[in-house]
């Protein structure tokens, strides 16, 4: 038995103006008709019964959740009342898989990456799920680094436990969450080294034990939640309970601890998304190297993006820039200052 855990109740910031917080960036259509969230659905639904894939993501996402799942079944949403980051999401999830398949092996996702290629994106969690299945351990997806990025996990990988397969799988020695650069360099001179790619693959009942293991408190906190599922009291207390667990996301709180950790190799195209420049690079650019979608007329400028939802925007005598129009609301920024843009966010919330 296969389940799909999608979460999606991540707030996007860097995505700002065109991420608010009743849509942060997994509901946007970023490239084509689906959103981001849409087209990871579909991506395992060539290999999941819909019936099997379930979304976790917050109360405040809830209409437009809804509005963009019509084929999954109602009760396969799963909201939080606040957002406690991974681990709690993944632990919720898994609550409610262990009552209907201990054994069953799950897939976790994020809601929010772009990966186009869908055959191999399949064989390769195939593949992960066997050896889940087998070595009872969790398995990530590494992707091989290109750059000392600080914004991933690092996987160290230790012995090959393939013989000639195409997809290789690894033990993995271990999992450090987002280095610091200095420390990343390190890990791309040394080699051996895989960004991990978000996706968790495990049997519900080993990540459990984990979560017993390395987070005894939230594991007693999930256990009361799940003895009210299916009950008239679970909204309260779930709301009760949830609120008051620590927030903490599932690579500090079990990967950089657990061993019994495995790696199969990601040679599918990989691409988080993680900001506006990161958007550029993906899009297909016209022959003056700009990207983007809506009205706009460019003049003398280059290497640019320029979205707007609606209404012309013109821009002369500027390269690399990033224009984002949504609503009444307009963000132009260099483009290597697009990581940047989290800090309006966070301005506005502190009300500056
Ligand atoms: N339901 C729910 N609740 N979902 C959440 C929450 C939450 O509180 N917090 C985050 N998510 C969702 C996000 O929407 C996203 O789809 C996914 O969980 C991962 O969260 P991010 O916040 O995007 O994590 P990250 O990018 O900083 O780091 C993770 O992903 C990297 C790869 O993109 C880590 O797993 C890294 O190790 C990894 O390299
Ligand atoms: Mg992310």
């Amino acid at each position: 038995k296969l389940y799909c855990l999608i979460m999606a109740g991540g707030s996007g910031t860097r995505f700002w103006p065109r991420s608010k917080t009743a849509k942060p960036k997994q509901y946007l259509n970023i490239f084509g008709e689906d959103s981001l969230l849409q087209s990871t659905i579909k991506r395992f639904s060539t290999f999941t019964e819909y019936e099997d894939i379930y979304i976790v993501s917050g109360k405040t996402q809830a209409k437009v959740l809804e509005e963009q799942t019509p084929m999954l079944p109602k009760q396969n949403l799963i909201y939080e009342p606040v957002g406690k980051n991974t681990l709690p999401c993944i632990g919720l999830a898994a609550m409610f898989a262990e009552i209907d398949n201990p054994e069953g092996i799950m897939v976790v996702s994020p809601s929010d990456h772009l990966i186009t290629d869908e055959d191999l994106f399949k064989d390769t969690v195939l593949t992960a799920a066997k050896v889940a299945d087998e070595k009872d351990g969790i398995v990530t997806i590494g992707i091989t680094p290109t750059y000392p990025a600080t914004g991933y996990g690092y996987i160290k990988a230790a012995d090959e436990i393939t013989s000639g397969e195409k997809i290789k799988q690894f033990k993995v020695d271990r999992f450090v969450e987002k280095p610091d650069e200095k420390t990343a360099s390190g890990y791309l001179q040394q080699g051996g080294f895989f960004w991990n790619s978000g996706l968790f693959i495990f049997k519900v009942s080993v990540f459990l034990d984990a979560v017993k293991q390395f987070a005894p408190d939230l594991y007693d906190d999930l256990k009361k939640i799940q003895a009210e599922i299916g009950k008239e009291t679970f909204e309260p207390t779930l709301d009760t309970i949830y609120r008051a667990v620590e927030g903490i996301s599932v690579d500090y709180g079990i990967m950089e601890h657990a061993q019994n950790i495995y790696l199969v190799e990601g040679n599918f195209d990989w691409n988080d998304l993680g900001s506006w420049e990161s958007v550029y690079l993906t899009d297909k650019k016209d022959e003056n190297g700009n990207a983007g979608s809506g009205e706009a007329i460019l003049l003398d400028t280059q290497n640019s993006y320029v979205y707007s939802d609606e209404g012309l925007i013109a821009v002369v005598g500027l390269d690399d820039v990033v224009v984002v129009k949504d609503g009444n609301t307009t963000l132009v920024c260099k483009r290597d200052k697009t990581e940047d843009v989290k800090k309006i966010v966070e301005q506005l919330k502190a009300g500056k």
